[in-house]
């Protein structure tokens, strides 16, 4: 069976993608092991799935290059992705941060994507392993189809009980693409043994500023019983590698608040100070371990600026994340050298394209996500009918 592009890959970048192409007059076979189409879109933003950010610049996307997501975030932005989503009467609302959710369900994500998709009269075929790939006279061959264009849709292992494989990096280095180590983002951090207070506040959330290295993010931070999880935590761990250090804020103006303290309650311990700002667990558990056991009207200044800067960097050094099987998504992927960053093509292999998260461009928590999957979806869709309209 003869086809202008086979895409490997029902996700969102891949639904994208054919149906883009599809539309343009190219015939698309979208090819998928999982038995449904979209499943990460189902599950996403609790069911909600956050489509898109309206904040969503480049220098919110991580990557080995941090130039290579401009073109295709410009060329098919936000903006177009939620006329789409406005064009098929789905409601929406902004939850905070820019973030866009459905106010139904995820599904009408998924069904919208598949109606754009049969629109482009693409073929789907769902339970079907990719099997073996081949490629000569400028045709790739597989699954009893062959066509000129090859696209790699098929993200990165995060959550493997859904589905997700790392067969993105096999197929690529098969054709000798590069691939940067991949590693689990937008994921819990674990801590040790040693980090007996921080298991003794499990299930306490609270505002912090979490920083790595020179990233900080103000959102909030959740202890478990393993170790740290929220947005802000989540957010940091995608910047960072073992053996870093983590901060967290978790009272902006320490000082100012404690000496405001020290004026109106002079009787109190710093505990009461503490739980006027804290949750009351965080607030005993970081007066113990400040130390402080004289009434607030007895502290120097220099005691409470001590106790100001733990306040307000309480640093720890995570002993790894919860990995692959609690991982938003994956960093890292198939290196942006080997591809171009219009049209999503392979520099060195003509007609074969990679995109979503199986490349090397991760966002930030918040719908950028899904925002690079549309972009670099219908940078690939639209360079595919371009090929055809060009007779190649
Ligand atoms: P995606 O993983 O979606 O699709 C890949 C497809 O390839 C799948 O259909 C899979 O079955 C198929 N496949 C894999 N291996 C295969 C193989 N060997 N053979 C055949 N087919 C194979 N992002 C965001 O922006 N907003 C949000 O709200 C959320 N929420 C969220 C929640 C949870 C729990 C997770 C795990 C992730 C999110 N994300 C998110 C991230 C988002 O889901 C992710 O970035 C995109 O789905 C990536 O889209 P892709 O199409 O690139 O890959």
């Amino acid at each position: 069976m003869d086809f202008d592009a086979i895409i490997l890959g029902a996700g969102g970048a891949g639904l994208l993608a054919a149906a883009t192409a599809g539309q343009a007059g190219a015939r698309v076979l979208m090819i998928d092991h999982a038995d449904r189409p979209g499943k990460k879109i189902l599950i996403s933003g609790g069911g909600r799935c956050n489509f898109t950010n309206t904040g969503t610049v480049p220098e919110r996307f991580l990557s080995e290059n941090p130039h290579f997501a401009k073109s295709a975030l410009s060329r098919y932005t936000q903006w177009d992705f939620l006329s789409l989503v406005e064009s098929h009467g789905i409601a929406w609302h902004e939850k905070t941060l820019g973030q866009l959710f459905c106010d139904g369900s995820a599904r009408q994500i998924v069904a919208m994507l598949l109606d754009e998709c049969r629109k482009g009269e693409v073929e789907v075929r769902l339970s079907t392993p990719i099997g073996e790939i081949g490629h000569s006279d400028g045709r790739f061959q597989l699954a009893g189809a062959r066509a000129p264009a090859l696209v790699i849709a098929t993200g990165g292992p995060s959550i493997p009980k859904m589905g997700a494989t790392g067969v993105a990096y096999d197929l690529a280095r098969r054709f000798g693409l590069k691939v940067v180590p991949p590693r689990p983002a937008l994921v819990p951090l674990t801590l040790g043994q040693d980090e007996v207070m921080f298991r003794e506040l499990s299930g306490v959330a609270c505002p912090v500023r979490a920083r790595v290295r020179d990233v900080s993010f103000e959102e909030a931070a959740l202890f478990t019983h393993r170790g740290l999880s929220g947005p802000a935590i989540l957010q940091v761990s995608s910047y960072w590698r073992p053996g870093d250090e983590v901060s967290l804020r978790l009272l902006p103006d320490a000082a100012g608040r404690l000496k405001a303290a020290r004026r109106d309650m002079p009787r109190a311990h710093l505990k009461a100070a503490l739980a006027q700002h804290l949750p009351a667990r965080l607030a005993e558990a970081m007066a113990g371990r400040i130390g402080l056991a004289k009434e607030l009207g007895n502290l120097a200044d220099t005691e409470i600026d001590a106790a100001a800067s733990t306040l307000e960097a309480l640093t720890f050094r995570p002993t790894g994340t919860e990995g692959y099987a609690k991982a938003e998504v994956t960093a890292g992927g198939i290196d942006t050298d080997d591809l171009s960053s219009k049209t999503m093509e392979a520099r060195r292999v003509p007609g074969l394209y990679a995109i979503g998260e199986a490349v090397d461009v991760t966002g930030w928590l918040g719908g950028y996500n899904f925002q690079w999957a549309w972009s670099s979806g219908v940078a690939a869709g639209r360079a595919i009918a371009e090929r055809l309209a060009q007779g190649g």
